[in-house]
């Protein structure tokens, strides 16, 4: 295939790839524009969805005055959980089913879009919650069609929830992280407002930044599409397809971005340039983490979160114990591309070179250099020094390990086969790096 020398194909594998499209409006100030937007969208009512922690900020006040502006009737629900569960998003949809809304809106982190989407799917097409849930966990039943408008508003520069299809939230009954992928879920619109940067503390700005560079990373280091079987109909690509041209496109240039300005954005909080590129990276990864998905970073991630045990960053709530989303993905990074470096070194290097890597080195130390870029990057902003810096050792092994090897999904994007005892070996070597 002409566009996709990088890619070998083979007779029974996937020949084929989805490029799907994106809207997003970005600039500093266009938060304002959302009452425009939604009346483009011949919105006359819709739910503003968001969380109790900046219900009442400028953010919030911002979308929905300009709503109110545009003669919108405005709800807001603010009871979303920081971290979703299959209750909360539950009890959010339950609202939106009784709210007779035509749109929705959401301001905040990925806990408040992810949120805003589940509610609208649940919403527009009600059904039993495991219904659409990923398989094995849910029944994982495609999404029946399109769904309503949904503006969505990050206020952090991590997630990138504004451009995927994926809600992810923890089912309760099974004490597992799991999630909703389908390009129905995707927002009708992004509106990416760098400004929202400027306020935020450094460790949240830390580890945002650090979600965003394993989006980009995992997206381009990911099993390539073509090494997956081809479906019998186009209805059975999946949503997670593998890396491909246009994602890896993507996925450089965000890594580029991050490289560039992840430690002035965490160290100097009048950089107001680095914070706004970092945001505009973190909309980059998303895309590209909704095209190929990410893998065993994230995989991990959610057991070294799910297993907290008496872990409170600076400027974040105190009363309970949290590992931070981009935190508890890239403690786990510089092991994993130890790992997966040799199987796909090509990728690896460009990725290393991406992140500012000056050294030459060789395809057998493809992995072993990033892993030193990634914690030269960890260093120098303030990031805990492995699993042990945030309260694990030797004895978590086996649970942790437990506690990723269910995420098949993400399992089977890594570019080479992962058996439960690798898994075990990469937080082994996760515990502590300098
Ligand atoms: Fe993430």
């Amino acid at each position: 295939m002409a566009c996709c020398h990088h890619y070998q194909f083979e007779a029974g594998y996937e020949d084929a790839f989805r490029v799907d499209g994106q809207s997003l409006v970005f600039g500093p100030g266009c938060l304002t524009e959302a009452g425009a937007h939604a009346s483009s969208l011949n919105l006359s009512r819709v739910a503003l969805y968001t969380d109790k922690g900046i219900s009442t900020s400028d953010h919030v006040d911002k979308v929905r005055a300009s709503l109110v502006q545009a003669g919108i009737d405005v709800v807001i629900y603010d009871d979303v959980s920081i971290e979703p569960t299959d209750e909360s998003f539950k009890a959010a949809a339950t609202f939106a089913q009784e709210g007779n809304f035509d749109g929705f809106i959401s301001v905040g982190g990925g806990s408040v879009i992810d949120t805003c989407k589940a509610t609208n799917l649940y919403a527009t097409y009600p059904a039993e919650f495991l219904t659409y849930v990923n398989a094995p966990v849910g029944n994982g039943q495609p999404v029946p069609g399109p769904l309503k408008p949904h503006i969505a508003c990050p206020t952090t520069a991590g997630t990138g929830s504004e451009a995927t299809g994926i809600a992810v939230f923890d089912l309760l009954s099974m004490k597992a992280k799991t999630g909703i992928a389908s390009l129905h879920m995707k927002p009708t619109l992004g509106l990416v407002d760098p400004l929202v940067t400027h306020t935020l503390p450094k460790n949240i700005i830390a580890a945002t930044a650090f979600d965003v560079l394993s989006h980009a990373l995992e997206s381009l280091t990911a099993r390539p599409f073509s090494q997956f079987a081809k479906p019998d109909t186009a209805k059975g690509r999946p949503y997670a397809q593998g890396g491909n041209p246009f994602s890896d496109m993507i996925a450089k240039e965000a890594l580029d971005i991050v490289g560039k300005y992840i430690v002035p954005a965490v160290t100097d909080a009048d950089n107001y340039e680095a914070r706004e590129k970092l945001m505009w990276a973190s909309s980059l990864a998303g895309i590209a983490f909704g095209q190929a998905g990410c893998h065993l970073p994230h995989g991990m991630s959610y057991a070294v979160s799910g297993l907290v045990k008496d872990f409170r960053p600076e400027g974040y709530p105190q009363d309970t114990p949290i590992v931070p989303h981009g935190m508890s993905v890239i403690l786990n990074a510089p092991s994993v591309f130890r790992l997966t470096g040799p199987h796909a070194p090509e990728r690896h290097l460009t990725a290393y070179k991406c992140l500012g890597g000056t050294h030459e080195a060789g395809p057998s130390e493809a992995g072993d250099a990033i892993a030193e870029q990634l914690i030269g990057m960890m260093k120098s902003t303030g990031i805990p020094n492995g699993l042990e810096g945030v309260g694990y050792n030797a004895s978590d092994l086996d649970k942790l390990t437990d506690g990723a090897f269910p995420q098949k999904r993400l399992m089977n994007l890594a570019p080479c086969p992962i058996e439960r005892s690798d898994l075990h070996q990469l937080f082994e070597g996760a515990m502590s790096y300098w």
